[in-house]
């Protein structure tokens, strides 16, 4: 078999996984969120359950992946060989093949939007709504540009851990963080928008529901990548040099600051816009943004048509970054299961999600009426991973480093055989055994009742 591919400088690792982790989730989906469940107050329990919740798990499966150099269910084999956790490692693969195909849809879109935006076609003077509902219902455009996007990722990871993975994060994060602070400065020197960060700085905790915490969790879970073995797929590349703690803290804090910088970019320009809801949904970046874009700068057009076009690249990099590793978990389990070969296995992951994301895709358009367990496919797929796998995964992970791998071998891992002093071991180790644990399934078990 070829040999295994591994990252090569402490930056490409965490860019990989900052790559990884910042995505559309934190640039569409956290503005979503934040506008559907009343700002500010949303944000302090989102990053509560990154800092206590989601870090611990990341830093759990960087130490599985670290530990076995293997893919997310060879992983399991290895340390706890003939035991059922290995269940775990199946679950994350079939998660990854399902959220790259809901996800691709989305990417899809953004990607069209991309085009659009270079092509002058978002200019004013159109009910924008319309037109985002009948691309997305097209019987085949929104086709294409998955299938375009989906191919852009298996170019990507068919190439390789390091001259693929390593070398597009390393060129595109820098890019992408270099965007988003442009954007950042632009949106806040927009008359009004002031308004914008009040709402998101100012907490109101009384709309803190148990529906928000739930959401605050299945996003801070979704944003970082956790609970399917992506980070522990990576992990896997990673040197035994790596600092794992450091090198989580890091892509915890970048994920974080991006995603609130989304919002310094997406509400002060609503606000300042004024008359556009700042609840509109999934639909906010592709129905109010472009609006917002020409009501903007509409004594500019030419700021308005730099600011739309460089926003959908923005938008795209980030998608780009986090679908290699999505593709990825399920590319390193079928190379090294069946001893295929990188090209062959990341065909077939590619022709899965093609079709399993079509269907998605179809779901907003010809399937409309197609149910399964009552909801389309790209519900479902979002609401069988977000809700169910990604929580009870980092279940399952927090439970099988905390409690049943061997104690030694854990602190070996997090301090590089002792080589570090981690001044917050101790601390660190009972977030893994306890906190998030017990947080998640608190969580997690009131939606099952909930349900
Ligand atoms: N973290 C990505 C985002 O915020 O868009 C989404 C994601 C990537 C989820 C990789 C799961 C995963 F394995």
């Amino acid at each position: 078999m070829e040999k295994r591919g591994s990252f090569g400088s402490k930056i490409g690792v965490i860019l990989a996984s900052a790559g990884s982790a910042v995505g559309l989730g934190n640039i569409w989906r956290f503005p979503t969120e934040v506008g559907r469940n009343g700002g500010a107050a949303f944000i302090f329990v989102y990053l509560l359950f990154v800092f206590l919740l989601a870090m611990p798990v990341m830093i759990c499966e960087f130490v599985v992946g670290r530990r076995s150099r293997a893919n997310t269910v060879g992983a399991y084999r290895v340390l706890a060989p003939g035991k059922p956790w290995v269940v775990a490692g199946y679950m994350g693969v079939i998660a990854g093949v399902l959220i790259l195909s809901f996800y691709s849809v989305v990417a899809g879109w953004t990607l069209h939007y991309t085009v659009d935006s270079f092509r002058y076609a978002l200019a004013s003077g159109q009910d924008f709504g319309a037109v985002f509902s009948q691309f997305v219902s097209h019987p085949w455009k929104p086709l294409a540009f998955q299938l375009a996007f989906l191919l852009m990722t298996h170019y990507v990871v068919a190439r390789g851990v390091e001259s693929g993975i390593e070398r597009f994060s390393k060129a595109m994060m820098p890019l992408l963080l270099f965007i988003i602070l442009l954007l950042t400065c632009c949106s806040l020197s927009m008359p009004g928008a002031r308004e914008g960060l009040t709402y998101l700085l100012r907490p109101d905790f009384t709309k803190v529901t148990s529906d928000v915490v739930l959401s605050a969790m299945g996003q801070a879970f979704f944003s970082l990548s956790v609970g399917v073995g992506c980070l522990a797929t990576y992990a896997s590349y990673f040197s035994r040099e790596t600092r794992l703690v450091n090198s989580a803290f890091s892509v915890c804090v970048i994920d974080s600051l991006v995603a609130i910088l989304a919002g310094f970019i997406i509400f002060p320009a609503v606000f300042s816009v004024g008359g556009v809801e700042v609840d509109a949904g999934p639909g906010l970046v592709y129905i109010t943004l472009p609006n917002v874009f020409n009501t903007a700068f509409s004594g500019m057009p030419v700021l308005g048509y730099a600011f739309s076009c460089l926003f959908y690249v923005l938008l795209l990099l980030a998608a780009l970054t986090s679908t290699i590793s999505m593709h990825e978990i399920a590319t390193a389990f079928i190379r090294e299961n069946f001893g295929l070969s990188r090209r062959l296995s990341a065909v077939v992951v590619t022709l899965l999600c093609i079709v399993l994301g079509f269907a998605c895709s179809l779901s907003f358009g010809p399937w409309r009426d197609v149910k399964l367990l009552g909801l389309g496919f790209f519900d479902l797929f979002d609401f069988l991973t977000a809700k169910y796998i990604m929580p009870l995964g980092g279940l399952m992970i927090t439970c099988f480093v905390g409690w049943f791998l061997d104690r030694q071998l854990v602190e070996d891992e997090l301090t590089n055989g002792g080589a570090l002093r981690v001044r917050s071991l101790r601390l660190l180790l009972f977030l893994i055994r306890w906190v998030a644990p017990v947080g998640v399934a608190i969580v997690f078990f009131n939606q099952l009742i909930s349900d």
